[in-house]
């Protein structure tokens, strides 16, 4: 893990509490913010990473039924999120962590088999090649409907952002500037900043090659979405997904 600024040692700080919110309400201590932060912004990635690998299928102008429902969608999130988390969403209640933190998961979960579902007319769409149903849509929609229901602010973010909902506040743009400055590394970054009551938390996004014919070369040339290119490579930092969530101190 790696830190910005002043660091907390958020496992010490027992005393804090989460609340504030109606499906966050009960007492989490900072160290379970910290985690439950951390495994929605995995779960937001690991949705956006199914949609990127099914890019092709979903752009098939030859075929209408794509065979990729919310089912067939959420198989692939769990076994995603499984993969990189080692926790699976099938058991009722997950080994070791609270219910709570159960249960906005399963939000999460539930609120992007959601955008999936009512993408399905689009997704089915014979005859269209660029549909507009990308990782960074997906995770707009999943992410302001979340945000919305939960009180926890799930945003992705970058320097120089496409769409402006997606603009840094001060503290994501420090962190990404500072990224800028090292290798490629998949590692979370967590801190609750001096004098605030939250818990910031930000997971790093890499351009991988299937981004590059967006967000690639040359730079300045309007991609199939209607963008100018940012001239990208491979490896290069593309942004962060973003977590606060509120922790209240007794
Ligand atoms: C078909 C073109 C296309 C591809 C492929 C694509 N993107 Fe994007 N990307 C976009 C568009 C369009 C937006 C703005 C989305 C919106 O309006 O919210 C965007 C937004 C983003 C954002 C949010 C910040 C912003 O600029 O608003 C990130 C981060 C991002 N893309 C990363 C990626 C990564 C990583 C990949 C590969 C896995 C990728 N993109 C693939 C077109 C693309």
């Amino acid at each position: 893990m790696m830190h910005y600024g002043r660091i907390l040692v958020v496992v010490a700080m027992l005393t804090l509490f989460l609340s504030s919110n109606p499906l966050a309400g009960v007492n989490l201590p900072a160290f379970r913010a910290e985690e439950a932060s951390r495994l929605i912004g995995m779960l937001l990635s690991a949705g956006r990473v199914v949609i990127d690998r099914n890019q092709a299928l979903i752009n098939d102008p030859n075929k209408g039924d794509k065979g990729f429902g919310p089912e067939e969608f959420e198989r692939q999130l769990i076994g995603e999120f499984r993969t990189r988390t080692g926790v699976d969403l099938t058991k009722p209640a997950l080994a070791h962590l609270p219910g709570k933190v159960t249960e906005l998961l399963g939000e999460l979960r539930q609120t992007s088999k959601e955008v999936v579902k009512e993408a399905q007319p689009v997704i089915n769409q014979a005859g269209v090649e660029y549909k507009n149903f990308i990782p960074a849509i997906f995770g707009t929609r999943v992410s302001e409907r979340f945000s919305a229901k939960t009180g926890i602010r799930l945003k992705q973010t970058t320097l120089q952002p496409r769409n402006p909902k997606n603009a840094p506040d001060a503290y994501e743009a420090a962190v990404l500037h500072r990224l800028l400055t090292q290798p490629s590394q998949f590692v979370t970054i967590s801190e609750m900043p001096k004098g605030e009551n939250t818990l910031r938390l930000l997971i790093p996004i890499y351009y991988g090659p299937d981004c590059l014919q967006c967000h690639g070369e040359p730079a300045g040339q309007v991609d199939i979405s209607g963008f100018p290119k940012e001239g990208a490579h491979e490896g290069d930092l593309a942004g962060a997904i973003s977590v606060s969530m509120p922790v209240e101190q007794r």
